[in-house]
């Protein structure tokens, strides 16, 4: 292969490694932008969202992106939430009444299927900046 050959293709995947990098950079900036506003709005805290939708099993009826075996089809699936006009097709979708569903579905909507399940302020807080976070 003649040399300036080599260097021209030399060049190609260099522009390839760094337009990938720079696609990781952006992305991770904008993941980190999203988590910060979410956190802001709820004046929850993301991971601790993510470890009480666990522990709560929202899993078993809802699919959450994001959450290990969270595959459930009893609930609507809440991918893409975050950017979503209304909850359970009643509530405007802010952080107050996103607090609020999580809490008290009951009271919201009377007889349909998502439990109350004693959640708490702090909680719900935590559950609603994780789901903030789910754009997708
Ligand atoms: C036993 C099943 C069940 C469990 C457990 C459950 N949900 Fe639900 N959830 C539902 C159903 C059913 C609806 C639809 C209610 C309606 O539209 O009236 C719903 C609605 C929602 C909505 C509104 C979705 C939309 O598209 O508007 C959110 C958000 C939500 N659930 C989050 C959660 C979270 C977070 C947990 C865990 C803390 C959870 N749910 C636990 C069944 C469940």
């Amino acid at each position: 292969m003649p040399y300036s050959l080599r260097f021209a293709l030399l060049l190609v995947a260099l522009s390839i490694v760094a337009a990938i990098a720079s696609g990781i950079v952006i992305y991770g900036q904008d993941y980190a932008q999203t988590r910060t506003t979410a956190e802001q709005l709820t004046l929850g805290h993301v991971d601790a969202g993510k470890t009480a939708i666990g522990r709560y099993g929202c899993g078993a009826c809802h699919k959450i992106p994001g959450i290990r075996g969270a595959v459930g089809e009893v609930g609507p699936s809440l991918a893409g939430i975050a950017t979503r006009s209304e909850i359970a097709g009643v509530l405007v979708n802010d952080p107050p009444n996103l607090i609020r569903w999580l809490r008290h579905p009951q009271q919201i909507v009377p007889g349909n299927g998502m439990p109350d399940q004693g959640i708490t302020d702090r909680e719900a807080r935590d559950i609603a900046a994780y789901l903030y976070t789910v754009r997708r």
